[in-house]
């Protein structure tokens, strides 16, 4: 066994595998509790795009989270994993018909309307089933993140959200709607945000909002500011537990919550981007003219953030203490992209090597592919080989 992986007991198991440490997440799921119970108001809703996988879903449904969803198929997972309805918020700018019947079927607590047309949809489908939805307007906040273009989304270029010129008109149209009952404002940001100065101008934005509701005498009682709090790729044992203290601690500090307002959160990569481990072995270690390259039996099908967004993972050999070397770390997927790590330095690795692939719980197995004719990956929790 080396560090925490107990890879005696990955022998005989199919590769590639996502395995997930229970324990990194319970003091994970611990730390946000803790933090979270200092502020009356605050709820988190665990975003379940970062992992929907049903023996995760039901750890954290039972840390008391709710659940933030982007699809009726992730609201039919929430639902399956016990997620209570009540605690269900729903999100995304294409909602089609049969997934906002599923969720006013259900009774969710709000959606995030991302638009007019939308707003209008959700009113006829809630006159069809006799009922009102509770919509919050997700309000596109142009408060740029320092992180990657692709997973940057509150910039008035990106397609999310309602224009913050067309708030007051918007939120008259959904007053003057039946079916519809404006509870409030949502707001996301990016992901993969370590910079709290970020988090602090999205507070500014909505405390300008607020007061511009305010001037119209309209009360909200929700207040939406999504997730995006990061993790440390490259320390991934170092800081196994993201840093949720200074997190809530900042919209504690710099957002003007009224008496009446709950303020919510969406977390999704800081809850589960830590326990996770994507496992490979090594099928083939070739010599290049320039470099030598690890090839992996895992490649972008199962992970694809690195091919995607250049992300970093940390690369790690479980199976050997030999000495150093360099290598490209590659997959097996036909595709130029289908790296995971360039000149990575690693314990020499040879052909059956166990290589795992670091703090890859988030938006890795959510995001694995069948291209190329592979299969998905499997996964593992540690206390299945206790
Ligand atoms: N709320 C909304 C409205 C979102 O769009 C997202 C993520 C979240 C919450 C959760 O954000 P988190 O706490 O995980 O940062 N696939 C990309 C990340 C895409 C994030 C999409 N939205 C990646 O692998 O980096």
């Amino acid at each position: 066994m080396k560090g925490s992986f107990p890879i005696d007991k990955f022998e005989g198991l199919r590769t590639p595998f996502y395995y997930y440490d229970t324990y990194i997440l319970a003091r994970t799921l611990q730390a946000i509790v803790r933090e979270v119970e200092r502020y009356e108001r605050f709820q988190v809703h665990y975003a379940i795009k970062a992992n929907a996988n049903p023996r995760l879903l039901s750890l954290i449904r039972q840390s008391g989270m709710g659940a933030d969803c982007v699809s009726g198929g992730e609201i039919e997972a929430a639902l399956k994993a016990g997620f209570p309805s009540g605690r269900i918020v729903y999100a995304g700018v294409g909602k089609a018909d049969w997934e906002i019947d599923l969720a006013l079927r259900n009774g969710i607590y709000c959606f995030n309307v991302e638009s007019v047309p939308e707003l209008e949809v959700i009113d006829q489908r809630a006159a069809l089933q006799g009922r009102r939805a509770k919509v919050a307007l997700r309000i596109n906040p142009d408060v740029g993140a320092h992180t990657h273009a692709n997973i940057t989304t509150g910039l008035a270029e990106n397609k999310f959200g309602i224009r913050m010129e067309d708030m007051e008109q918007v939120i008259a149209r959904a007053r003057e709607l039946e079916h519809t009952e404006f509870i409030g404002l949502h707001f996301h940001i990016g992901s993969q945000i370590l910079d709290m100065g970020d988090f602090v101008a999205l507070c500014n934005r909505v405390n300008e909002l607020q007061d511009r509701l305010e001037a119209c005498q309209i009360r909200v009682e929700y207040i939406n500011v999504g997730g995006g709090l990061g993790i440390d790729y490259a320390h991934p044992d170092r800081q196994s537990v993201p840093d949720f203290r200074s997190y809530f601690s900042t919209y504690a500090t710099h957002l003007r919550l009224r008496p009446y307002q709950t303020l919510h959160f969406e977390l999704g990569r800081s809850v589960v981007g830590q326990c996770g481990t994507l496992v490979a072995r090594t099928l083939y270690v070739k010599q290049g003219a320039k470099k030598q390259f690890a090839i992996l039996d895992a490649g972008m099908t199962e992970l694809v953030r690195p091919a995607l967004y250049q992300a970093y993972h940390k690369i790690e050999n479980l199976s050997s203490e030999l000495g150093m070397q360099t290598y490209d770390v590659v997959g097996p997927v036909c595709e130029s992209s289908d790296v995971f790590g360039k000149a990575v330095d690693l314990n020499e690795v040879r052909r059956g090597d166990f290589i795992g692939i670091r703090s890859a719980g988030a938006y890795g197995e959510a995001m694995a592919s069948q291209y190329n004719c592979r299969a998905l990956p499997q996964a593992y929790l540690s206390e299945d080989f206790l």
